[in-house]
């Protein structure tokens, strides 16, 4: 690690004070047929120093909405976002300063850049929006530490030239040149070959441990957060469902749904997978009580009745998840 990253996380580290912290988040958007869809209902999160957590959720559980809401370009009609502590602001500047500190690696590594820009330019264009000195001397650095190496044999080159991990790595690199503390990719690997999702997750934790840079890695791919986590965050319908370190998560989940999941990732669980009835959630229509009940396993094999929850299953809401505060689930079964 550097010694000026090692220096800022040391510092964080000995704060206790996560690097985000995300509050009751609420993000609505406007569904069909003039609906109000909760994108995200309550979401509580944080994202430690040097910390690489995952959000896993299906497809449209708002896992974008909450990485969007944490780099400031979804603005939430309640709850806020902390970075070090601070509230996040929504002034041009202020944005512009925070998102040199928090940046973003998307999911599709041909669409982010453009095909008429070299490496070095895809690279540079950071830099120069917020006219850093020594562009050029930052640029080298990323691509060596996005794996790059050595730097002016890709400087040059055309994204059509390069393989689909070399494009990530450009990415990847664009993110690094402005020396963030956070690093958040969504779906940073589904576009790409297995042979190469490995390859770029082992650079994503290499970056934590010699950048000591924090990571919060969107997915619906449990294998792969299993793979690179330290602490796990699962959605369903704009919630957060359970959450923990890697190994409770994973070894001990408590929540119907998080055991659903697991029992589809054959490297992790072993048993019958367990296929989840009724309709996919739909944020437009949340369900009362528990949002998971419609769907769930637990209450549908009569094991909520046996608990004598299945009344507060379909009737009583679940209060939301704090940040802080360990393994823990929002279920009525895991009071
Ligand atoms: N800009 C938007 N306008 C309207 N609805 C949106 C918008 N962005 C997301 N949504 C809706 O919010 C929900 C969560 O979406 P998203 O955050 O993209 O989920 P995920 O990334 O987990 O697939 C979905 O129902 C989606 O249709
Ligand atoms: S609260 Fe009830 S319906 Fe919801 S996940 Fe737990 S057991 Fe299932
Ligand atoms: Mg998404």
């Amino acid at each position: 690690m550097s010694t000026l990253a090692t220096a800022a996380t040391a510092a964080e580290e000995r704060s206790g004070q996560p690097l985000v912290e995300v509050s009751d988040l609420r993000v609505r958007f406007r569904g069909y047929a003039g609906r109000e869809a909760r994108a995200l209902d309550g979401v509580s999160m944080s994202v430690g120093s040097g910390e690489i957590v995952a959000v896993v959720g299906e497809s449209g559980c708002g896992k974008t909405t909450l990485a969007r809401s944490i780099l400031g370009l979804v603005r939430p009609s309640s709850g806020v976002v902390r970075f070090r502590g601070e509230e996040l602001s929504y002034g041009a500047r202020a944005l512009r300063r925070y998102r040199r500190e928090v940046q973003l690696v998307l999911q599709d590594p041909t669409g982010s850049l453009n095909p008429r820009h070299s490496v070095y330019e895809a690279v540079a264009e950071g830099p120069r929006v917020h006219r850093l000195k020594d562009e050029s001397g930052r640029v080298a650095r990323a691509l060596s530490q996005a794996g790059l190496r050595p730097p002016e044999r890709f400087a040059l080159r055309y994204p059509h030239e390069l393989s689909g991990g070399q494009r990530q790595r450009v990415v990847i690199a664009g993110a690094l040149a402005l020396d963030p503390r956070l690093i958040i990719a969504d779906e940073p690997v589904s576009s790409l070959d297995a042979s190469v999702r490995g390859e770029i997750l082992s650079l994503l934790l290499q970056l934590r441990d010699e950048l000591g840079v924090s990571l919060l890695v969107v997915t619906h791919d449990l294998g792969l957060a299993w793979n690179i986590a330290d602490r796990i965050v699962v959605m369903y319908l704009g919630r957060v469902v359970e959450q923990g370190t890697t190994e409770e998560v994973l070894h001990r989940p408590k929540h119907p749904y998080t055991r659903a999941l697991l029992s589809v990732v054959p490297e992790i669980d072993q048993r019958e997978p367990v296929v989840l009835a009724g309709e996919t959630p739909d944020p437009c229509r949340v369900p009362a009580g528990c949002r998971f009940h419609p769907r769930c396993p637990a209450l549908a094999s009569g094991a909520a009745a046996a608990a004598g929850v299945a009344d507060d299953c379909v009737g009583t809401p679940l209060a939301v998840l704090p940040a802080a505060g360990g393994h823990s689930a929002a279920c009525h079964l895991h009071p």
